[in-house]
């Protein structure tokens, strides 16, 4: 999303893609995706126009965007950091790992540094279980991970 994206052209573009899907049987999540496509996330502002469309409470249509992590609130960083938090990287101290990562950037799940490089999401198995715990750094693959090499990948990945 843009900064210019002001919330009366996020209102007409996301009613263009209200009118193009509202045919659909089950619209929503389509549109909800090309919302979440055409501005990087499902702003605020689009969530009226889509319950308009539909005939839906803003509450519904805010319940499914809740509901699914896939759809943001708002954009994401420049960078995103994919801490895997299933069973193998978990026994090796992947809270612990997950909890150091949180604390050095400010930032909880799902949620972006205040410059906007790093944006945090959990990840559930990246097929690097022997090398767990592990990590993906936007589409690079990153095992045997402490505290200290995250924040080399992070460091990295800023400059
Ligand atoms: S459990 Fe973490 S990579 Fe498989």
């Amino acid at each position: 999303m843009d900064l210019q994206d002001s919330a009366q052209d996020i209102t007409e573009r996301t009613a263009e893609i209200v009118s193009r899907n509202a045919q659909l049987e089950g619209p929503l999540l389509p549109i909800l995706h090309d919302v979440h496509h055409a501005f990087g996330c499902v702003p605020d502002a689009a969530i009226q126009p889509i319950a308009d469309g539909l005939n839906l409470s803003r509450a519904e249509v805010h319940g499914v965007v809740s509901f699914y992590h896939d759809f943001r609130k708002s954009p994401a960083g420049r960078h995103t950091l994919k801490l895997c938090r299933a069973e193998a990287c978990q026994s090796v101290g992947g809270d612990r790992l997950a909890e150091d990562v949180m604390q050095a950037l400010g930032i909880n799940w799902h949620e972006t540094t205040p410059d906007g490089r790093i944006t945090l999401e959990p990840v559930y198995c990246l097929g690097l279980c022997s090398c767990a715990p592990a990590a993906m750094m936007d589409d690079t693959l990153h095992g045997r991970l402490d505290a200290a090499s995250v924040k080399d990948i992070v460091a990295e990945a800023s400059r």
